[in-house]
């Protein structure tokens, strides 16, 4: 079939079963609440030949000027006829200027890297079954009126104001904090995803508060298939190791029209996601 005769349209939630049979295909984790979760926070758009979705891509606009492009598949008989192309340059139409930021894998680097993505770290992925974790002192679940601290904690830690996601988590998901001084110094976030569940985004001051995040969250998953995506330089990859979840790969991490930021007292130890950062 030409590529030419493969329609391009705002994706919509009738677009979800075929986006999801596209993502099994390329064996990806994503249940349809996954996909409805990401079309939620997102402008996405579909290839569509005669009804049937042969490929995928969603743009993640952010409150401020940072977007991230996410869930980009082309059916597999399809590949290589510019299809990922047409589908790259509707999401970045619809980021129009702002800092973008994604996670490629090994097949989408060579088309990033030609529409100007440039490499910053590598994302580290760990997942297993979970085994039993002492509960850890000093965490506590989040109140409704910790959401907005953990929405200034997520701004600071990634540049990002994710006010969207974050009521997501809290909506959705489990939330849990740190408090110093009658203030959140630290939260993460615990919600269903893929196989079992995954924990993140974990944004804390230092990599102690950060593991005793972890651990809180991870202590109610025994015997449940658990997952957390990391950057390298986080320093956790060892400790998550240890605790079974083995490296089982990851992503490199890209940005395009990247704007300067200042250092923040706060980082993310763990991502939302691969796709939302
Ligand atoms: C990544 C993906 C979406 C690309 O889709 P596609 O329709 O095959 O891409 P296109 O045909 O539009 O190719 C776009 C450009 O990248 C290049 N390219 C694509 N795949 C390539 C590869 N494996 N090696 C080298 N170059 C490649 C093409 O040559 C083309 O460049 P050109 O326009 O200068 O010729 C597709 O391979 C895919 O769905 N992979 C599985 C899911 C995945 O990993 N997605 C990326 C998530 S970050």
């Amino acid at each position: 079939m030409p590529a030419s005769q493969i329609d391009l349209v705002e994706m919509t939630p009738d677009h979800l079963e075929g986006a999801l049979a596209l993502s099994q295909q390329a064996q990806w984790p994503h249940r349809i609440e996954d996909w409805a979760m990401g079309l939620a926070l997102s402008k996405g758009v579909a290839a569509i030949h005669h009804g049937r979705v042969l490929g995928t891509a969603l743009a993640t606009l952010y409150a401020n000027d940072v977007a991230t492009i996410n869930m980009v598949i082309v059916d597999e008989s399809m590949r290589g006829m510019g299809i990922g192309k047409r589908l790259m340059d509707a999401a970045l139409e619809a980021v129009s200027g702002r800092e973008c930021r994604l996670v490629a894998t090994q097949d989408g680097l060579p088309l990033y890297q030609k529409l100007g993505f440039a490499e910053t770290h590598r994302i580290v992925q760990h997942q297993g079954p979970m085994s039993s974790i002492p509960l850890s002192e000093g965490v506590e679940w989040a109140n409704s009126s910790d959401v907005a601290d953990c929405m200034s904690l997520d701004r600071a830690a990634c540049g990002m104001d994710r006010r969207d996601l974050i009521t997501y988590l809290a909506n959705n998901g489990r939330l849990a904090v740190i408090r110093r001084e009658g203030r959140v110094a630290g939260f993460g976030a615990i919600r269903h995803f893929g196989r079992g569940e995954v924990v993140g985004p974990v944004v804390a001051g230092d990599s102690a508060d950060a593991r005793s995040l972890l651990s809180f969250l991870m202590a109610g998953s025994e015997g449940q298939f658990l997952r957390v995506d990391t950057s390298e330089q986080s320093g956790l990859a060892s400790w998550l190791t240890e605790l079974g979840l083995s490296h089982v790969g990851g992503g490199i991490a890209m940005v395009r029209n990247g704007k300067p930021r200042e250092t923040a007292a706060v980082q993310t130890f763990a991502l939302a996601s691969q796709a939302l950062g």
